[in-house]
């Protein structure tokens, strides 16, 4: 008997040591181990045996049941440790490998030019202000002091939806809105946003295109306040070295009114000089119609071409370039506004 259970314990270590996986790993242990098991079958041989062997035998059994456990617990340990580190080898990750490459969109330059302008004037303590773009003939002609017969009315024909409703031709009803709001209030905001016209599209027009509007309203503002924003501006948006020039232009909604021209080197070395905006000091009538009384207040304001800025700083050939959502041209211009 005794010879027997050796010859078991000898088996199972072999078997043990031979497994090649926890299954078989298993396999054995419910072999041996099991209730019905070799090992737990011999403890069952005991009443069969003498009185005075029992207890040796039984202590043998105890043994090889234990030597068995030990075994299949070492080798259980080591296949783990196998089959973990086989995980992590597959699992493993290169960080050598280059990353996965993602588009990266970049602002529109449009919108860089507005964020741009933004940036400046909110340093300066102005709000941003925005308006409906479909706007009330009221708000975009007559709060202007254009009234319904006003021959430059004939400059800014736009789309009607009916009668009195129209896509604004720019964004100067936001003035007349801003006043209302603040209700007599010193005030100073700019008012980007898209606008309309009736136009047929070429290289230089679009029936869409963008401006950016500035107020200011205060007491004791003049025509050198206006001035010192302007040139501000320019020299914010096309560099230190650029000089403005004033002429005079005419603007319903402001008296006097100038159209301002922004210096560049031609190639001959010679100063030329390009028209950028429109400006001028706010017309007693729109200040009144604002709530404002032009004995006590003055304004300055300035209506500026987001597209002409764009065009003149990045030296584009068709506006249309803008609207075409073309990747070609949009990706030029990543990081530009940085
Ligand atoms: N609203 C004018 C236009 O669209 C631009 C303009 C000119 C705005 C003079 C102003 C201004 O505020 O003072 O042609």
């Amino acid at each position: 008997m005794i010879e027997y259970l050796s010859e078991i314990k000898e088996k199972a270590l072999l078997e043990i040591k031979a497994a090649e996986d926890l299954q078989a790993l298993d396999v054995i242990r419910v072999q041996y181990l099991s209730k019905k098991g070799e090992v737990s079958l011999m403890m069952g041989k005991l009443k069969d045996l003498p009185q005075d062997q029992r207890p040796s035998f039984g202590q043998k059994v105890n043994e090889t049941k234990i030597a068995v456990e030990k075994a299949l617990f070492e080798k259980k340990t080591d296949l783990e440790n196998i089959e973990l580190l086989k995980v992590l080898e597959s699992e493993k990750i290169d960080v050598t490998l280059p990353g996965y490459q993602f588009y990266q969109g970049s602002i529109h330059p449009l919108n860089q030019v507005i964020e741009d302008v933004e940036d400046l004037f909110v340093g300066l303590g102005y709000e941003v202000a925005e308006g409906p773009e479909l706007e009330n003939d009221y708000y975009n002609f007559e709060m202007m002091n254009l009234a319904k017969d006003h021959p430059a009315r004939a400059m800014q024909d736009s789309f009607y939806v009916d009668e009195n409703t129209l896509l604004r031709t720019h964004t100067s009803p936001v003035q007349a809105r801003t006043m209302l709001e603040k209700k007599g209030e010193p005030l100073r905001i700019i008012c980007p946003g898209k606008v309309y016209r009736r136009d047929d599209d070429d290289p230089t027009h679009s029936h869409q295109f963008m401006q950016i509007e500035g107020l200011v309203i205060d007491k004791h503002v003049n025509f050198a306040n206006l001035k010192d924003a302007l040139l501000k501006m320019v020299k914010h948006l096309f560099g230190h070295e650029r000089i403005i020039r004033l002429r005079p232009s005419y603007f319903p909604f402001t008296e006097p009114s100038v159209e301002v021209d922004v210096s560049y080197v031609k190639k001959d070395g010679s100063i030329g000089y390009i028209e950028v905006l429109g400006a001028g000091q706010v017309h007693p009538n729109v200040l009144k119609m604002g709530g404002y009384d032009p004995e006590i207040f003055q304004g300055f304001a300035f209506g500026i071409g987001v597209e002409r800025i764009a065009i003149l700083k990045y030296n584009i050939d068709d506006i249309r370039h803008f609207y075409m959502n073309d990747l070609r041209f949009l990706g030029q211009f990543k990081g530009v506004g940085k």
